[in-house]
């Protein structure tokens, strides 16, 4: 009878293992491939970016003022009550993803900046000049910071883009238009193909940056003191004075964006 057991125990054992455990085993394996090179995981995580920018700027900016919000390039300063720009979010993102285990870059440049930081230069601001023609992705592989870098076009896709900009006093251009192309992103990986774990880690590490600056404009929200404080939950400012929480934001962004993306990585996959 014991024996019977044992057998019994080693039986479904075996075919935990087998129905399990192998086929784990080889899931890991074929995530270890190369499967995706690095032109595409950083077009992906620019399409990422580009939804996220657009929604920011539209729905939580562009609306946001008109509910009287205000939005800031010193919304980090005590005494501002403020939200950040885009182009301040988009800089959160970038130093959220610097301080995680992800080794991607993104730097947003132009050739007429509002911050003199962000103009490009070298090969860079060589390489924008063709984008701002064409407004087609320039790839290259950086040989002094041993890095493969790809710019994509940063268009004026909102009339707040364009009106901030050319008011704004240390602009460096008035004449801005809808449709412009008014910067790059730049965005840079150290290895030529990642594994499929590996463009999955990027894609994360950009939607948590972006969940770490929002919920960083949520904080600041919560400490006005003398602004009238949005309501925060699942309303947009479109509605009036509110804000929607973290979850909300990134749900909207994986609704506009994910598909693509999925589509690519089952199809490379
Ligand atoms: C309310 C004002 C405002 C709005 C709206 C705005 N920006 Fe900016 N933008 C700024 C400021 C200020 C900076 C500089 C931030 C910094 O210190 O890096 C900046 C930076 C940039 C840069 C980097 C180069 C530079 O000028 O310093 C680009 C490119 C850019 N913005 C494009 C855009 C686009 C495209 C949009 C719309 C999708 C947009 N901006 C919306 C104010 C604004």
């Amino acid at each position: 009878m014991k024996v019977v057991t044992t057998y019994i125990i080693l039986f479904f054992s075996v075919l935990i293992v087998s129905c399990g455990g192998v086929p784990e085993e080889k899931s890991e394996s074929a995530g270890e491939e190369k499967v995706f090179a690095v032109d595409e995981v950083l077009e992906m995580v620019s399409k990422e970016n580009d939804v996220t920018r657009t929604l920011y700027t539209k729905a939580i900016v562009g609306k946001g003022k008109l509910q009287g919000m205000k939005f800031d390039e010193d919304w980090r300063k005590d005494d501002v009550e403020a939200g950040p720009l885009p182009a301040l979010f988009l800089r959160g993102v970038a130093s959220s993803i610097r301080k995680g285990p992800v080794p991607l870059g993104l730097y947003l440049g132009s050739d007429f900046p509002v911050n003199a930081a962000n103009k490009f230069e070298g090969k860079q601001a060589d390489l924008f000049q063709k984008i701002k023609k064409d407004q087609k992705p320039e790839f290259f592989y950086d040989e002094e910071q041993k890095l493969h870098t790809a710019m994509f076009a940063d268009l004026a896709s909102a009339d707040a883009c364009v009106t901030c900009h050319n008011k704004h006093p240390q602009t460096t251009k008035t004449d801005w238009k809808l449709g412009d192309v008014m910067g790059a992103t730049t965005w840079q990986y150290p290895k030529d193909s990642l594994t499929y774990k590996e463009t999955v880690a990027v894609l994360n590490a950009y939607a948590k940056g972006t969940v770490d600056i929002y919920m960083a404009y949520l904080d600041e929200v919560e400490d006005f003191k003398t602004s009238e404080k949005p309501e925060i939950g699942n309303k947009w400012p479109e509605e009036g004075k509110y804000l929607p929480t973290a979850e909300v934001f990134l749900d909207s962004v994986k609704k506009l964006s994910s598909y693509e993306t999925m589509k690519h990585l089952m199809v490379s996959k």
